[in-house]
């Protein structure tokens, strides 16, 4: 990835900034932007109002824009008392949630502050979300808009507040030990202690930052600041339906991160593979195809359906190291293996353990399906050495 750093004097490259302490209280405030132009002047303007002099702050723009979003930064920068850097990026990895990563790892002070550029997120909460962290000892404080004195007046339309509701419920529904004391997870404006995120944990996909930050980070303690979430100064949300799926997968990546949580997706996804195999074998069969060789076909449409979404939800993030064909050989070998090694391990625990036929078959299911999952995981998306160590569960 070929990127610019404007101006070099700002910040630091990351392998100095690790070997140093940062200055107590200093703060980067990280903006990822894509064509936000027509913003990030008056946003500027009003983080002079807002941050300390005395405090060391600096601003670092993680930008993927195709307009010229990076020079308007440069020309207002020139009257800030803080350092302003740009780092534009040629490839827009991981979206908005790259971009806020990327800043992270380029950060060397001790607190990170992540906002949007629109003026969504105001930015005189900057210096109250640090200094409720000092106050509480918190490594982590969300700006929160479900909490008393927070309201979502900004968010367009019963549709996205609909939408919004819906996701957090989703979350937290399915995080609830990570996001105790979270009310806003899918707030993207917060402070976080640098110490506390391990930057190489982190796969984000998407819009939802806050959220991966605090279900693989973990931090100790969290706490919330009340902000009112206003209209967007200019231009237009980036966000729309493919966000919804993208946040979705995330979930699932996110939830899916432990080798029991795994198999419990993997078996439902398996479960889920009926209803495309038997719509085949009903389509077929009402083609004319003879009914064994429609057998056969149909089940090539469920394990292909499973395949999907096993690729999709489960190993996501394991897929590069094999070609997807290759994948998707192995794949249905292993599915069509495992309806082969089913009859004589049936016979097998009939004759041998002196079980009935119903649960000689149920065995053999289970048998079967863990050592397909097993299998799956070891010849299909055989995790590549340190990086599936960094997983965490919640
Ligand atoms: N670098 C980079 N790359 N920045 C991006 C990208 C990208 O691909 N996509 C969006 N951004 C920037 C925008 O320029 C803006 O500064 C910020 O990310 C948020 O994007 P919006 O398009 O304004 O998002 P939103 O208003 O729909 O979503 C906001 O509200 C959500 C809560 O409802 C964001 O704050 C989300 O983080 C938040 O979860
Ligand atoms: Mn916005």
């Amino acid at each position: 990835m070929s990127e610019d750093l404007w101006p070099p004097r700002a910040l630091d490259a990351p392998e100095a900034a690790a070997g140093r302490a940062p200055a107590p209280g200093s703060v980067t405030v990280i903006i990822p932007t894509f064509n936000e132009a027509a913003n990030v002047g008056e946003l500027l303007s009003r983080l002079r109002t807002s941050l300390p002099a005395a405090a060391p702050c600096e601003v670092l723009f993680v930008d993927d824009s195709t307009d010229d979003t990076p020079a308007v930064i440069e020309k207002a920068a020139a009257d800030c008392p803080f350092p302003v850097a740009v780092l534009h990026r040629q490839v827009a990895e991981g979206g908005l949630g790259g971009a806020v990563v990327e800043g992270v790892k380029r950060a060397g002070s001790e607190w990170i502050v992540v906002m949007d550029a629109d003026l969504q997120h105001p930015p005189h909460l900057v210096p109250e979300l640090v200094g409720e962290s000092t106050r509480t000892g918190a490594d982590l404080v969300v700006a929160s808009r479900y909490i008393a004195g927070g309201s979502r007046a900004g968010l367009a339309g019963s549709y996205r507040v609909a939408v919004s509701r819906g996701a957090t419920w989703l979350a937290k529904g399915l995080f609830p030990r990570a996001l105790r004391g979270i009310s806003d997870p899918m707030s993207g404006f917060f402070a976080m202690r640098r110490s506390a995120v391990s930057a190489d944990a982190l796969k984000p996909l998407g819009y939802k930052i806050l959220l991966e930050l605090a279900v693989r980070c973990r931090p100790a303690k969290t706490a919330e600041v009340p902000f009112v979430f206003q209209d967007r100064f200019a231009g237009e949300s980036k966000s729309g339906a493919r966000e919804g799926i993208r946040f979705l997968a995330h979930l699932a990546a996110l939830r899916s991160a432990s080798p029991l949580a795994r198999m419990i997706g993997f078996g439902l996804i398996g479960l889920s593979g009926f209803a495309p195999n038997l719509l085949a074998l009903w389509l077929l069969t009402h083609a004319g195809v003879q009914y064994l060789a429609a057998e056969v076909l149909a089940n090539q449409a469920g394990v292909l359906w499973n395949f999907l979404l096993i690729e999709t939800l489960l190993f996501r993030d394991r897929r590069r190291h094999r070609h997807w064909a290759d994948r998707i050989g192995r794949f249905a070998l292993l599915a069509n293996a495992d309806l082969l090694l089913r009859i004589p391990l049936i016979a097998l625990f009939v004759a041998r353990l002196g079980l009935g036929v119903l649960p000689a078959t149920a065995l053999a299911l289970v048998t079967t399906f863990v050592l397909r999952f097993a299998a799956t995981e070891a010849l299909v998306y055989l995790p590549r050495g340190p990086r599936a160590a960094t997983s965490r569960r919640s």
